[in-house]
């Protein structure tokens, strides 16, 4: 008879929550996001670290959740595609920019798509079209031909500066 195998329990915090689950140390952080939380928005593709698709942030970082192991994330914030959305419900900016671009088709790849750019647009806020290309170029899609991808990112780019400028407006009273 074989022994069962070992569990450990995890703390991990996932879009501002805390997900106690039990795992084994093998579990891919991808597994217990989608399996242990039930936060199904990540997808598995290659499950290599090829092509993007379950790519999260961990600590803001952009990282292939099929590449960790959910007891490495222990005290680690992570956001997946579900926690992207603005406080108030509404789409962020790389959501909206997807939205209004037509950026994608059959939406596997996606999440990995939007939390790539959301880290790729927080440090580079302005980019060119050639940098919008270079900062997907890690990420694959079977469906679009990336045109709409790329034309996705520089619209979230033109929203996130559009919701930058009115938030300064507000916050100075609208003070020329
Ligand atoms: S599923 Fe992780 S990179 Fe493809
Ligand atoms: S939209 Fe289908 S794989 Fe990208």
């Amino acid at each position: 008879m074989s022994t069962p195998e070992e569990l450990h329990d995890v703390r991990l915090h996932v879009n501002g929550s805390v997900h106690e689950v039990q795992v084994p140390a093998r579990r891919l952080l991808s597994d217990a996001l989608r399996h242990d939380c039930g936060l199904t928005g990540t997808h598995v593709g290659c499950e290599h670290g090829v092509c993007g698709a379950c790519t999260v942030l961990v600590d803001g970082q952009p990282v292939r959740s099929c590449l960790m192991f959910a007891v490495s994330a222990v005290d680690a914030e992570i956001t997946t595609v579900e926690g992207l959305t603005e406080p108030d419900g509404s789409l962020s900016p790389v959501q909206q920019g997807f939205s209004d671009c037509h950026g994608l088709q059959c939406g596997f790849c996606t999440p990995g798509f939007l939390t790539t750019i959301t880290a790729g647009l927080r440090d580079n806020p302005d980019p060119t079209e050639d940098e919008a290309r270079e900062m997907i170029a890690g990420n694959l899609c079977r469906c679009t031909g990336y045109q709409n991808i790329v034309r996705s990112v520089l619209r979230a780019a033109e929203i996130g500066f559009e919701a930058r400028s009115a938030h300064t407006s507000t916050s100075d009273g609208g003070q020329q």
